[in-house]
C-alpha cells in the first residue's frame, strides 16, 4: 500500500481581504520626505474608493491559500474520463506567451503577421499529415463547434448534390455533444445501439441507415474507451447509400501515429487540440476544434483559410461555396501555438509513444481494478476505461459516493454517470503523464474506498470530508441556486 492513505487534507480558511484589512497596514514604504507639505486642494480630490489596508505578508498569504482551494493538473492526478486532463509541458505554454505572439492584433496587416500564418498553416499541414485527412481549417473553437462545422459541411456537400437529407445517425456510444451539434444543424438524430461488446455493428447500422439520413457520427475510439472494430464496413455501407461518415476524432490521443483515419474512409474529423495537443480541458477556457477533410469536402471549408502563395502566408476567402465563417477573426490562436510547439518538441515517434502510453496505462487501472468494481466490458480498451458500483450497490454505496470520497484520498474525481449507456458509470482517463507510481496511488485509494463502502459505508456518504467545501445539497443548489453573494 502506498502513502496515499496518509493524506491530511490540511487547507486553510480564508476571510476576503476587507475583512483582513486593518487601518493602517502597507505593503510599502516610501522614503523620508525631504520636501515641505503641500497640501492638496480637498474641493478636487475624493476620498477615492473603499479599499482595505493591507500588508505585503497579508496579500501574499491570501492569494496563495485561495490557489490552494483548487485542484488541476499541476496538482495531482486527474482522472476525468473523456476530458483528457493530462499534464502538458510547459514549455507549450511560454512559446503562447512570447510577445510577438502574445501581442499581435488579428487586425495587423498580413505582411506583419507573416510568422503566426506561417505557424498556422504549418499546423494545418501537420495535422492533415496526422489525421490522413487532405485539408483543415482551425477554426473552430471547440469539440463541440468542429462537430458543427462538420454537419455545415456535410448539409452544403448534400446541398451540392441536391440532396436534402433529414436524419443523421448518432451511435449511443457517441460523445453527447455530437446529437446536439446535428440538431443545431436541423438534422434529426437518429440513435444506434451498440452491441454486447460496446460497438457498433454493421448490422445495427444497415438497419438504420436509408436515402433520407445524411450520413452518421462516429466517436472513435468511443465514449466507452473501445475502439470500433466494425469502422471499414460502416464506413462502407453507408457510402454506398450516399452517406457521409463524420469521425469525433477528440479521442485522438489514444491514436497518434497508429491510426491512419483517412485511409478509413471517413469524410470528416474534428480533433480537439485542448485535449489531445496540450492546452488542458475545461474551466470553460479557450479550445479548438479544428476540422479534417477530405478534398470532396475541402470547397465547403470555413473561411477566410490560410494559404501560402508565392512564399507568402495569406489569408484568403474566395471559396465560394465556403459554409462561411465560423469564429471572430481566425480561431483561437494561442491554444494552436500550444498544439504547434507539442508537434515539434514531441515529434512523430513521440506522439506515438503518448498514445501508447495513454493506452498502456487505461489497460493497468482497469486490470488492476477489475476484481473490486465492476467492469461491464471486460476487454482490451483503448485510453480510458468504464467501471459501474453494481459491487457496492448492496452497501448502498453508489458512484457519486465513491468519486467524493476520491477527494479526500487528493485525487480529483473521474467522469461519473457518463457514458450513459452504463448505469452508474465511472469513467477513468489515466492519461499518458501519469507515472506508474501516481497509477497505483489512485488504484490504492480506490481500494481503499471500496473496502470502506464494505465497512463504513457512513463514511462514504458523508463524503468529502476532507475538502474545504463538504458535500453540498445538490437538489436545493440545483432549484435554488444562489448564485450571488
Ligand atoms: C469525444 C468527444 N467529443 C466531443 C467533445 C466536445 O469537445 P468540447 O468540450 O471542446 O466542445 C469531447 C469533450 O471532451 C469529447 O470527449
Amino acid at each position: 500500500m502506498s502513502d496515499v492513505l496518509g493524506t491530511t487534507g490540511l487547507i486553510l480558511n480564508e476571510p476576503l481581504l476587507w475583512e483582513k484589512g486593518k487601518p493602517g497596514r502597507r505593503g510599502f514604504s516610501l522614503p523620508v520626505r525631504d520636501v515641505e507639505v503641500s497640501p492638496l486642494d480637498e474641493s478636487l480630490t475624493s476620498p477615492g474608493p473603499d479599499f482595505p489596508d493591507l500588508s505585503e505578508v497579508d496579500v501574499v498569504r491570501h492569494y496563495t491559500r485561495l490557489s490552494t482551494w483548487n485542484f488541476g493538473v499541476d496538482t495531482g492526478t486527474y482522472p476525468l474520463g473523456s476530458c483528457t486532463m493530462k499534464y502538458n509541458p510547459k514549455i507549450n505554454d511560454k512559446q503562447a506567451a512570447l510577445p510577438g505572439f502574445s501581442g499581435a492584433h488579428p487586425l495587423l496587416p498580413q505582411k506583419l503577421s507573416q510568422g503566426l500564418l506561417r505557424l498556422m498553416f504549418e499546423l494545418q499541414r501537420m495535422l492533415a499529415e496526422i489525421t490522413g485527412m487532405d485539408a483543415v481549417s482551425l477554426q473552430p473553437s471547440a469539440g463541440a463547434q468542429g462537430e458543427l462545422t462538420g454537419m455545415l459541411l456535410i448539409c452544403a456537400y448534400h446541398k451540392s448534390r441536391g440532396r436534402k437529407p433529414s436524419k443523421i445517425l448518432v451511435p449511443d456510444t457517441a460523445h453527447g455533444t455530437n446529437p446536439a451539434s446535428a440538431a443545431l444543424c436541423g438534422y434529426r438524430p437518429i440513435p444506434v445501439s451498440s452491441n454486447d461488446k460496446g460497438i457498433l455493428s454493421v448490422e445495427s447500422v444497415a438497419e438504420a441507415m436509408d436515402e433520407d439520413t445524411a450520413g452518421i457520427m462516429i466517436t472513435n475510439p468511443n465514449t466507452l474507451g473501445l475502439f470500433e472494430e466494425n469502422l471499414k464496413g460502416i464506413v462502407d455501407l453507408v457510402h454506398a447509400k450516399g452517406g457521409v461518415v463524420y469521425g469525433d476524432g477528440a479521442n485522438m490521443n489514444a491514436v497518434l501515429g497508429i491510426m491512419d483515419v483517412g485511409c478509413t474512409g471517413l469524410d470528416v474529423l474534428h480533433l480537439n487540440l485542448h485535449k489531445t495537443f496540450s492546452t488542458p480541458h475545461g474551466g470553460g477556457g479557450p479550445g479548438s476544434g479544428p476540422v479534417c477533410v477530405k478534398k470532396h469536402l475541402e470547397p465547403f471549408l470555413p473561411v477566410p483559410r490560410v494559404l501560402e502563395e508565392e512564399g507568402k502566408y495569406v489569408f484568403s476567402s474566395d471559396f465560394p461555396q465556403s459554409v462561411g465563417k465560423l469564429h471572430a477573426f481566425y480561431g483561437n490562436v494561442g491554444i494552436m501555438i500550444r498544439a504547434y510547439s507539442y508537434i515539434r518538441t514531441m515529434g512523430a515517434v513521440n506522439l506515438k509513444k503518448a498514445s501508447q502510453l495513454a493506452v498502456l496505462n487505461a489497460n493497468y487501472v482497469k486490470e488492476r481494478l477489475k476484481a473490486t468494481y465492476h467492469l461491464p466490458y471486460d476487454r482490451p480498451c483503448m485510453h480510458e476505461c468504464v467501471f459501474t458500483d453494481k459491487n457496492q450497490s448492496s452497501a448502498k454505496v453508489m458512484t457519486s459516493d465513491i468519486a467524493k470520497r476520491l477527494m479526500d484520498y487528493g485525487f480529483h474525481p473521474p467522469t461519473i454517470y457518463f457514458p450513459l449507456v452504463v448505469n452508474g458509470a465511472i469513467m477513468i482517463e489515466p492519461t499518458e503523464t501519469e507515472s506508474k507510481d501516481d497509477l497505483d496511488r489512485l488504484i490504492d485509494a480506490l481500494q481503499a474506498i471500496a473496502e470502506e463502502a464494505n465497512n463504513n459505508p457512513d463514511l462514504l456518504h458523508q463524503a468529502p470530508i476532507k475538502c474545504k467545501r463538504r458535500r453540498l445539497d445538490e437538489v436545493t443548489a440545483a432549484r435554488k441556486p444562489i448564485l450571488a453573494g
